[in-house]
């Protein structure tokens, strides 16, 4: 697991957890983009644990599809990706640009879904890149439009000033057609 992926924070093993509280929309802040502070908290309550998994039907995301989902309290992003996606991401592998070293593999569980928290590790806007129309920058993933980082296909930050790739939630695949996040 690489340090920008999420943990599982039970309430006793003292691992980190984040909650994000969602503020007003600041004059520094591009039209349209929500801006989600980041707020360090220490050992969920056992209550948050429990509602922090959902269950999310992805039968009808197509490929090449977004679907964006909510847990506790973020944006989560999904992915069903085109082979073209996949193929730009595991180009980049081995890139020595690249800002937060990962290859495609460790980052995702199934080459086609791409799971990722949708908050900029940067100072927490949420990127562009889910609807039709978005801009998704030059590898085919999300664009911040607060201080313009880029995140490839595989959320892994390509242009900052974010200092790393989108975070990945707990999740599982349940089914073929059905996620489980958290
Ligand atoms: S918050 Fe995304 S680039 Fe600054």
């Amino acid at each position: 697991m690489t340090d920008s992926q999420m943990q599982d924070d039970g309430p006793d093993n003292g691992r980190r957890d984040f909650l994000y509280i969602a503020t007003a929309a600041t004059g520094a802040v591009a039209t349209g983009a929500a801006i989600w502070p980041l707020i360090d908290s220490m050992n969920a309550s056992a209550e948050v644990t429990a509602l922090s998994k959902i269950e999310v039907d992805i039968s009808d995301v197509e490929v090449g599809a977004r679907l964006t989902v909510k847990w506790r309290g973020k944006p989560v992003f999904i992915d069903h990706r085109t082979e073209e996606r996949i193929a730009l991401a595991v180009a980049d592998d081995d890139n020595p640009d690249l800002i937060d070293p990962a290859t495609d593999a460790e980052r995702v569980q199934r080459p086609e879904w791409l799971v990722v928290i949708g908050v900029c590790t940067h100072l927490g806007c949420i990127p562009l890149g889910q609807e039709t129309g978005d801009p998704v920058g030059q590898w085919e993933g999300w664009f911040c439009p607060c201080h313009g980082s880029v995140y490839d296909s595989a959320g892994r930050v390509r242009r900052g000033p974010a200092p790393l790739n989108l975070y990945l939630p707990p999740y599982e695949f349940v089914t073929d057609t059905l996620l489980r996040v958290g």
